[in-house]
């Protein structure tokens, strides 16, 4: 079975995503950590992030691991344990546009299928329930207000000890929401038969619970 969860940055994906494959016991599978390890190498090899087919190329020649542990995800690179590096901001800055190129999505998501071509997976991303498993048995388009989610992230930056100011973390956010929804390969939109779930003021237990029985139903 895939649980595929899509939305936009900040609604609380990755989260939810791996509290529900704890939940149901099954494997998460983090894709926009691969977009943005991709990116991380780009800017480390001075691979110009405007050049789809340099990137694709990049992506074939260092392909990502993710190991499922007891801490979370492990993102692998290179043989470099690369979980931090990855959610730093010049990552942030650039991973929309990469993850825009056509050449690049073919290569992810040819990856991705590959991944969850065996077993039972929770998958999170932006085009998992349209694009990477329309099939999926379970399709969720999770989302909340740009404020609440620019909140969230500033309260997560904080917490790492960045100092970061909340209106440039809003005007981050929507320019991501933007630059994701109006990209012409794959954008983020509601896929095919999911179902649309507001987290604005919602705590991530009932959220997850509410994923995780919709998933029971359909096993059952
Ligand atoms: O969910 P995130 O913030 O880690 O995603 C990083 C970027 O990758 C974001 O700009 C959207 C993009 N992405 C994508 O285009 N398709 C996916 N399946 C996952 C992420």
């Amino acid at each position: 079975m895939i649980v595929a969860i899509d939305g936009p940055a900040g609604a609380g994906k990755s989260t939810v995503a791996r509290a529900v494959a704890d939940a149901l016991g099954v494997g998460y599978l983090d894709t926009g950590a691969m977009y943005r390890a991709l990116t991380l190498v780009a800017l480390r090899d001075g691979v110009p992030i405007d050049d789809g087919a340099a990137l694709a190329e990049l992506a074939r020649a260092h392909p990502v691991s993710l190991e499922n542990g007891p801490g979370g995800v492990r993102v692998m690179m290179r043989g470099d344990d690369v979980t931090m590096a990855i959610r730093e901001a010049d990552v942030t800055g650039a991973v929309s546009e990469v993850a825009a190129h056509p050449e690049v999505r073919h290569e992810m998501v040819a990856r991705q299928r590959q991944i969850m071509g065996h077993g039972d997976w929770v998958c999170d991303g932006r085009d998992i329930g349209s694009v990477v498993f329309p099939e999926a048995e379970v399709k969720v388009f999770l989302t909340a207000s740009v404020d609440e989610r620019a909140r969230r992230r500033h309260a997560e930056l904080t917490g790492r000890g960045e100092r970061v100011d909340l209106r440039a973390i809003r005007d981050d956010v929507a320019r991501r929401d933007h630059a994701d929804s109006s990209r012409a390969a794959s954008p983020l939109v509601v896929a095919d038969g999911a179902v649309v779930v507001d987290t604005t003021g919602i705590g991530i237990d009932e959220v997850v619970g509410k994923i995780a029985s919709m998933a029971r139903e359909v096993a059952a």
